[in-house]
């Protein structure tokens, strides 16, 4: 996945204290988990009931675009429940005897998180089906005209996957999870409670006005959030003693060129692009991503779902295009075309002109 171009200048020492103040800012128990209401009712349902019968949780399936808070949310679940958590990826499992391996070393009640669930191979994905229906791994010992099946039985256990990309599931994956939820974009009120709680854990002082400033321009996502915060920080410490205010705020936000909608240089990139090479679009996803140097899994996770979310971008079947609305936000004089919904319709008072 492509970073943000400011991401990735920052030093290999920086990048370490970043992931170790992500560890500190992630919520461990339900009772810390922000927003999410839906999601969070529903597992607390399915918590107690478990619990109640003694029986592990239904596998589940959280999904949604990155830095929502699935990884989160799985780990939350394993506190919960008073689980311990084994932790993989779909690229990480390479081959069948990769999960039959995982799967044997597994304890009753464990709950083993599958990240990129979408990643899995084929084959390992073979393996994967029985021992989520049935608790079983299916082997074959020997070889030829000797070949035997056989069939062993697993502890009882939770699979918890997430992906950013549920279309890229298969279904058969996809329905051998009990519960499936969705992750959305927070609200402004929930980004702001937890850029509250982010600053009082990393002890920096926020003033209400600041915290709904940088809540508001953090793509709805709780890991830009919380980078932009230790971002603001930094001037806080150089410049208003240690404390936030919307001041402070502001012109973090301005230096690092987060716009007023939370768009950053590249989403801007990928719009004007749309606009400038390609007249607003449509074009194909493979061409955008080449015209912008961004990969193409980049584009579909990261930019396009928060374009889409604040109708910047619209996708057809023919292509993406930039909506009037984006051709605004960038002060770009917009020339409605005559197929294009969003046009005036021309009526006859127009002709009569
Ligand atoms: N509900 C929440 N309340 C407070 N902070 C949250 C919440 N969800 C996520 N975070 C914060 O956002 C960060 C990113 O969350 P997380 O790593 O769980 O996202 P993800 O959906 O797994 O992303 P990816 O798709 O990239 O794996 C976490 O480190 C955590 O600090
Ligand atoms: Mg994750």
């Amino acid at each position: 996945m492509t970073e943000p171009t400011h991401n990735r200048m920052i030093t290999p020492k920086a990048r370490e204290e970043d992931a170790a103040a992500e560890k500190s800012l992630r919520p461990r128990r339900l009772s810390e988990y922000i927003g999410q209401e839906k999601v969070v009712a529903n597992l607390k349902i399915a918590i107690a009931a478990a619990k109640q019968r003694g029986e592990p949780l239904d596998h589940t399936l959280f999904y949604g675009p990155p830095g929502l808070g699935k990884t989160t949310i799985s780990t939350v679940l394993a506190n919960e429940m008073g689980v311990s958590i084994k932790v993989t990826s779909g690229p990480a499992i390479e081959r069948a005897g990769d999960l039959a391996a995982i799967l044997t070393n597994l304890k009753k009640d464990d709950l083993l998180f599958i990240d990129e669930v979408h990643r899995l191979n084929r084959a390992v994905e073979e393996v994967l089906y029985p021992a989520l229906e049935d608790f079983a791994l299916d082997i074959v010992v020997g070889k030829g005209p000797s070949a035997r099946n056989l069939r062993l039985k697993l502890p009882r256990f939770t699979v918890v996957g997430a992906t950013t990309r549920l279309a890229l599931l298969t279904s058969p994956l996809r329905d051998r999870f009990g519960s499936v939820h969705r992750l959305e974009f927070y609200s402004v009120d929930a980004m702001t409670d937890i850029v509250r709680r982010s600053a009082a854990i990393l002890k920096t002082p926020i003033d209400d006005d600041a915290a709904v400033e940088i809540a508001r321009r953090a793509r709805g996502t709780p890991r830009v959030v919380n980078r932009l915060l230790k971002r603001v920080r930094d001037f806080a410490l150089v410049l208003a003693d240690n404390h936030i205010t919307l001041d402070v705020a502001r012109q973090a936000l301005a230096s690092l060129e987060i716009d007023d909608l939370g768009l950053d240089e590249n989403d801007r990139r990928v719009l004007t692009t749309i606009i400038t090479m390609f007249d607003g679009g449509p074009v194909g996803l493979s061409t955008l991503a080449a015209a912008t140097a961004e990969e193409v899994d980049a584009i579909e996770d990261v930019y396009e779902p928060y374009l889409l979310q604040l109708g910047l971008m619209q996708r057809t079947p023919r292509g993406r295009i930039a909506t009037r609305r984006a051709y605004e936000h960038l002060n770009i004089p917009y020339a409605a075309k005559p197929s294009d919904p969003s046009a005036p319709q021309s009526s006859f008072w127009d002709a009569e002109e």
